[in-house]
């Protein structure tokens, strides 16, 4: 069975957009577990954009479920994640300008820093799972750098149409063959939403599936209804 690994940064964006303390990602991954969640997503960015370092402490505390701990290579991050001691580590790309995460990870330089960031969580014994785009190279490379799991990049797929999106599902599909064939576990994500879910879903061997904005996106509005219901309920006592 695929698992989902539910991201909650977006409750956290809502809560960093006042600068308060609701909605709590803590709260919403309690929640999100109560709804079948398989694993809880979150990523600390370098400039602390929606998951504060309090939220990763307390969810690791708090959630019964997994916690997969999406970062840079930061080596202020890898401590924290070290610390933190997650079930699984999923090293991505990270700029400052981008508004979420654009592409994956270039393995092909083997930077010292990234070598030096898998060292780190290794010796935590922490899995780790390099986020990359769907290319037979990059797979490659990651089965020598000696992880557990890849993420493929699925933000391509997301955005395609038509031909050009059954394209993109064949390039996913290769690309998780050879993660299958290497002995890796295949894990997705990124851009996923109710409508385009199911293709990569179907890929023979995923594991884990990590949605974040379109879970999200969709528990406002479900929610929207109630919420002023008892706003008005307030109003009129
Ligand atoms: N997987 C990774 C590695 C990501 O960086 C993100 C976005 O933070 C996701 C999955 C979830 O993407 P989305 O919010 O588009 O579902």
């Amino acid at each position: 069975m695929v698992e989902l690994g539910v991201n909650i940064d977006h409750v956290a964006t809502v809560r960093q957009a006042r600068r308060t303390v609701e909605p709590d990602p803590v709260a919403a991954a309690v929640l999100a577990e109560l709804g079948g969640a398989d694993s809880i997503t979150v990523h600390l960015r370098e400039d602390r954009r929606h998951i504060q370092d309090r939220d990763v402490m307390l969810l690791a505390q708090t959630i019964r479920t997994k916690l997969n701990f999406e970062l840079s290579c930061a080596p202020q991050i890898v401590s924290i994640a070290c610390e933190i001691y997650p079930a699984q580590a999923t090293l991505v790309p990270e700029k400052r300008e981008e508004v979420t995460t654009e592409g994956g990870l270039d393995l092909r330089p083997k930077s010292d820093v990234l070598r030096r960031a898998i060292d780190a969580l290794h010796q935590k014994n922490i899995s780790v799972s390099l986020f990359i785009d769907p290319d037979l190279e990059q797979v490659d490379i990651a089965k020598e750098l000696g992880v557990h799991a890849v993420e493929l990049h699925t933000g391509s797929y997301a955005e395609a149409r038509g031909a050009e999106q059954l394209r993109e599902l064949q390039r996913l599909e290769h690309a998780a063959q050879r993660t299958l064939d290497l002995g890796l576990k295949l894990h997705a994500g990124h851009g996923l939403t109710y409508q385009n879910v199911r293709p990569v879903a179907a890929i023979p061997g995923m594991r884990e599936l990590n949605i974040g904005h379109s879970i999200i996106s969709r528990a406002v509005l479900v929610g929207m209804v109630e919420a002023v219901r008892e706003m008005k309920r307030l109003m009129h006592v």
